[in-house]
């Protein structure tokens, strides 16, 4: 089994995919194990909650330094033995030392096609104004693991999500998370615990 740890600071809609497809047998070989919220006000802790997953918030604004939040948060990862971490809505940026620490078990998941509107400042919503406010025809989602530049490690799954007339960033999110995020987070989970993830060179090779 791979325990899995989910680190949140919002809705949590892609904590509650992962804890659907889990119900659906769809994660055989993970558990989601722990939640970690970076808000004490995240509605996906009552998510959690209800789903039977144990909780814990650490608030950036408690530490010094990225260097302290990311050890208390190592520390409190190593208690529960956790196996891979999933960055779902996570906001707080975590230090290369971490990254390191915990190199090729970090999945994040992107609402956007990366290259395209990525790295330092495209987070949530911006990414999609982003997207609306240069024209792109097409937008989508984006799972892959994390490393020391942001939004820059290798990529597992991507999914395109066409954009309409019309849209506000708000509609364009909900689409690119229904269609794309919600999809593709619960697959990429799945086929790490499977063990069919390979990283060489900065790429993923999916095993058949
Ligand atoms: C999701 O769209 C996720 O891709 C995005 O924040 C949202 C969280 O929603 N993450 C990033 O922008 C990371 N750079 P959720 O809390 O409902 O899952």
């Amino acid at each position: 089994m791979t325990n899995i740890a989910v680190l949140v600071s919002g809705g949590g809609t892609n904590l509650q995919a992962l804890i659907d497809a889990k119900s659906r047998g769809e994660i055989a070989r993970g558990r989601l194990c722990f939640v970690l919220s970076s808000n004490p006000d995240a509605f996906a802790l009552e998510r959690a909650a209800k789903a039977g997953i144990p909780t814990g918030v650490l608030r950036r604004k408690d530490f010094a330094d990225g260097e302290d939040y990311a050890a208390a948060l190592s520390q409190l990862l190593e208690e529960r033995e956790i196996d891979l971490i999933v960055l779902a809505g996570f906001m707080t940026v975590l230090p290369d030392s971490f990254c390191k620490q915990w190199e090729n078990r970090i999945i994040n998941v992107h609402p956007s096609l990366i290259p395209s509107f990525c790295g330092e400042g495209y987070y949530g919503l911006r990414v999609h104004e982003a997207a609306l406010a240069k024209g792109v025809k097409v937008t989508g989602a984006t799972v892959h693991f994390v490393s020391e530049v942001v939004d820059g490690g290798a990529i597992i799954l991507q999914k395109a999500v066409e954009i309409e007339p019309g849209d506000t960033p708000e509609v364009l999110q909900k689409r690119v998370m229904a269609q794309a995020e919600h999809i593709l987070l619960p697959r990429a989970v799945s086929l790490f615990c499977d063990g069919k993830l390979r990283v060489a060179d900065g790429r993923v090779m999916i095993e058949a």
